[in-house]
């Protein structure tokens, strides 16, 4: 059985998909050892409700170090489900492989520093890009930088608005994150 760590910073949608997707056995073989939140959250609440470990972190000066010691030594794999908080070097490179990330965009577009949620959504807009997705990927001391896991497009229509982008994008994610998550704990090739 494997122990995933989630970490979440808002709603937790995405949390409450791994959580359905392991009760469902589209997960299979894993756990949610852990549920950690750098704020008040739903995300924390959803872990409460589900009688997961949870434990709440707030940013500021020891953030790192408390997460580091926070992190079980078992954890085979680390889920950033909507976090908003940037790990430190150290914490990527001793995690390296094993830390993973959903992103509501088509990375390399839209990624990178002060690049999440709605702020994606309206670059996405504004740029009149013709297609936005989502992208889980790997983690790395680059933001957005790690090699792509799975990615899934869908076409931006004229009516579309950052809101009705959301809303696709979140369908996207709920689609691929289990099926991510699943590829890399079973070790199968990108
Ligand atoms: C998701 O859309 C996720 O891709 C995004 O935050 C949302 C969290 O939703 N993450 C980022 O923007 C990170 N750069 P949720 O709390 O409902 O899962």
């Amino acid at each position: 059985m494997k122990n995933l760590v989630i970490l979440v910073s808002g709603s937790g949608t995405n949390l409450q998909r791994i959580i359905d997707t392991i009760d469902n056995g589209e997960i299979s073989d894993a756990r949610i050892s852990m549920v950690v939140a750098d704020r008040e959250c739903y995300g924390l609440e959803r872990a409460k409700k589900h009688n997961i470990e949870n434990v709440l972190i707030p940013r500021g000066k020891n953030f790192s170090s408390e997460l580091a010691e926070t992190i079980p030594a078992n954890t085979d794999l680390i889920v950033l489900a909507g976090f908003l908080s940037i790990l430190k070097p150290e914490f990527c490179e001793k995690w390296n492989g094993k830390i993973i990330n959903i992103h509501p965009a088509l990375l390399p577009k839209f990624g990178g520093k002060g690049m999440w949620g709605h702020h994606v959504h309206n670059a996405v807009i504004e740029a009149k890009e013709k297609q936005s997705g989502a992208t889980v990927h790997f983690v790395t001391s680059g933001i957005d930088e790690g090699e792509a896991i799975l990615q899934k497009s869908f076409e931006i229509t004229e009516d579309d608005t950052p809101e009705t982008v959301a809303e696709k994008v979140h369908l996207i994610e709920y689609e691929i994150f289990p099926k991510a998550i699943n590829k890399v704990l079973n070790n199968i090739p990108i």
